[in-house]
């Protein structure tokens, strides 16, 4: 039992998806894994533990945003067995040539954050993902032929704001898209020395002002689900 997680220690496995919504993490534990069980709802953030292909995987919620990931993946790293987490999103491209639906395997996360600053002195802006889990991922989805791209994402900590254009710092990086969580994963895991990674469906277009449909959204994000626990697995085979 953690601060923010109920489940006992041994109740969460080495292995964990972190979605940002609750709901999308009840979802996989229903849809994808046998014999799932709920062992934390504190907060009503939601922690599953189950088999997928005969191996033991977590799924939980990560909530929005640096500052909720960062106490999440803190506690899982730290107060249970958790090694690896695979984070999984949606971003908003900013790239032209990236599609609705297209999947982002993030190597780095640039961020104008403050958070592995306060939290740990790390003084950089951008952070790598930890760990071979990032080189599991694109090898499982060669396999699959799964188009992935591969690159730099903004970390934004704003979702709603008056500017306008790209943000310079995501400009300087060349990030292909824009999401919340990344910076502050990998932030923690680099200082606890754990593996993370973080999977993204293209949700949004920023310059074509495109979205997926609210409808789209569940089934939209089948193929990233399945790769982030077909990667798993077999990075808790070597
Ligand atoms: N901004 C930040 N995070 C996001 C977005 C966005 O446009 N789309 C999906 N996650």
């Amino acid at each position: 039992m953690s601060i923010h997680i109920s489940a006992r220690p041994e109740e969460i496995a080495p292995l964990m998806l972190l979605s940002g919504d609750p709901l999308r993490a009840k979802f996989i534990a229903k849809e994808f894994l046998s014999a799932a069980r709920l062992v934390s709802e504190t907060r009503n953030c939601l922690f599953y533990t189950g088999q997928y292909k005969g191996k033991n995987i977590s799924v939980g919620a990560s909530g929005m945003g640096c500052p909720s990931i960062g106490i999440y993946s803190y506690e899982l790293y730290t107060e249970y067995q958790v090694d690896t987490i695979i984070r999984i999103g949606t971003c908003g491209a900013y790239h032209q040539e990236l599609q609705l639906f297209d999947l982002i395997n993030v190597k780095e996360a640039v961020s104008e954050s403050t958070f592995a600053l306060h939290a740990w002195g790390i003084k950089e802006s951008v952070i790598g993902c930890q760990g071979k889990i990032y080189d599991t991922i694109n090898s499982v989805a060669t396999v699959q032929e799964r188009m992935l791209h591969c690159g730099a994402i903004h970390s934004s900590d704003v979702f709603y704001s008056n500017q306008a254009g790209f943000p310079p710092l995501a400009l300087q990086h060349d990030c292909l898209a824009v999401e919340m969580e990344s910076f502050a994963l990998f932030a923690n895991a680099q200082h606890c020395q754990k593996n993370a990674a973080c999977l993204l469906t293209v949700s949004d277009l920023i310059a074509a002002k495109k979205k997926i449909s609210p409808e789209q959204r569940e089934k939209a994000l089948l193929p990233m689900i399945q790769l982030a626990l077909d990667a798993s697995i077999s990075e808790a085979a070597v």
